[in-house]
């Protein structure tokens, strides 16, 4: 049972303030680390923060921290919960103490980290693995999938000083044979791209944004796509790879309806739905594109729906902003047929098992699962268990740089390492990451 759940508040990549919580048991003191995004979604899970202007600009999470120790540890102990078996009633159990639809009085972030906590206890007491704990609490069977990582190699929009609207472009190593040389396609590619950058904008423009990527002096998606083809090429990885693009546009989606790719230059440079859609389109057609992450804004349905029928299942069309990670947001967007697949981030819900339920939802309506890291990170590597755990064949935790973002990708090649040390059936997604369930 849990003795004792403590919390702290810590910084996170950013230098924000977050939330450390530790929960003990007769076994040990299991700690996890809460993320915290730069471009939030509208439907997101309430963060709590202090809103204290004169302590870190109002970010601190000292209110976290109190209903922690104050409120929910104190209840949990009471209950006498069992982590081994009773992740789904602790969960459960927070959600009523907190007892709105966003976790408005105690803090999704709260809530979180406390239900890492304590599933990262559930394993140990179990003499598991995390990525097996949390494989039961999902119910999946089936070979182990190890996933594409996507690399967030170009980093723009609220990610990055520079005036690309874009936020991320990625890269991933579809055609590699093992997770392991996936990490070592994505590295070599990294710095193969940092010399082109420096070659083409100098060695200033090879400074790193929030998600360890580069982020030169460009504006156009063609241009990034074209240093990242360059960078591709110069590897020898041409037909191996694929590209990732998440403009993440609800950060520039208008009022009136339009799209400011011009948002952080000088001069606006507006574009329509029809014109986003176009842009889309050339961009698949030229380069070896397989998702577009939020390509429209979070409430922009009609695009959405436009879109993913003209797109035909092509291309993974993810729904992050849209669906924060939401089972009716999933529901909703399943209705208007406004997407193919769920970004995964588990601080948009608020506690492990309601992510593992709506990544159910997610395939139970054919959609793919791809599990997120968040631009705030730390160290905390529970997604990469998480991702194995749902045999979502594909994740992205940024750049291959920076220790937060790779934490997990280092703990994904541990777990690869002990899955071909044992009896276990496995595979890397490659090439059918999108469905790796029908490998
Ligand atoms: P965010 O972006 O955490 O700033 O929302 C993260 C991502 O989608 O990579």
């Amino acid at each position: 049972t849990i003795l004792e759940v403590d919390a702290a508040q810590r910084l996170d990549s950013r230098g924000n303030p977050t939330l450390q919580v530790d929960v003990k048991t007769i076994a040990g003191t299991f700690r996890a680390m809460v993320p915290s995004g730069a471009s939030k979604g509208r439907h997101e899970a309430f963060e709590l923060r202090d809103y204290e202007m004169r302590a870190y600009g109002g970010q601190g999470v000292l209110a976290a921290v109190r209903n922690i120790q104050r409120v929910i540890g104190p209840a949990l102990v009471d209950k006498a919960f069992d982590p081994r078996y009773q992740q789904a009633e602790i969960d459960n159990f927070m959600c009523h103490l907190d007892g709105t639809p966003n976790k408005s009085r105690l803090g999704a972030n709260t809530i979180l980290g406390v239900s890492m906590a304590c599933a990262r206890a559930g394993a140990v007491a179990s003499d598991v693995p995390l990525y097996e704990f949390l494989r039961r609490e999902a119910g999946e069977i089936g070979p182990y999938v190890m996933p594409v990582p996507f690399f967030n190699v170009l980093n723009g929009g609220r990610h990055s000083g520079n005036t690309m609207a874009f936020q991320e472009i990625m890269v991933a190593p579809t055609g590699a044979q093992t997770f392991e040389e996936g990490v070592r396609m994505g590295s070599e590619i990294y710095h193969a791209l940092k010399e082109i950058v420096a070659e083409n904008f100098g060695a200033p423009a090879t400074a790193i944004g929030d998600e360890g990527g580069f982020g030169p002096p460009i504006t156009q998606p063609e241009e990034a796509l074209d240093l990242l083809t360059a960078a591709v090429e110069h590897c020898g990885f041409t037909g191996r790879v694929k590209f990732g693009i998440d403009p993440a546009s609800s950060e520039f989606f208008k009022p009136d309806g339009v799209y400011d790719l011009g948002y952080k230059c000088a001069e606006p440079n507006t574009k329509t739905p029809d014109q986003m859609m176009q842009l889309y389109h050339n961009l698949v057609a030229k380069y070896p594109v397989s998702i577009l992450e939020d390509p429209f804004a979070e409430d922009d349905w009609d695009s959405w729906a436009r879109f993913n029928a003209a797109t035909a299942s092509e291309i993974e069309l993810v729904g992050g902003d849209l669906l924060a990670t939401n089972p009716c947001r999933v529901r909703m967007a399943h209705q208007k047929k406004a997407c193919n697949a769920m970004v995964l981030k588990m601080n948009q819900i608020g506690t492990v098992t309601e992510a593992i339920e709506t990544a159910g939802l997610g395939k139970s309506l054919g959609w793919s699962v791809f599990v997120s890291h968040r631009s705030g990170e730390t160290t905390d590597d529970f997604i990469a268990d998480l991702t194995v755990a749902l045999g979502a064949g594909h994740m992205k935790s940024g750049a291959p740089c920076r220790g937060e973002r790779v934490a997990k990708y280092n703990r994904l090649m541990d777990i690869e390492a002990e899955l071909r040390g044992s009896w276990k059936t496995w595979v890397y997604a490659g090439e059918r990451f999108r469905f790796p369930a029908e490998i």
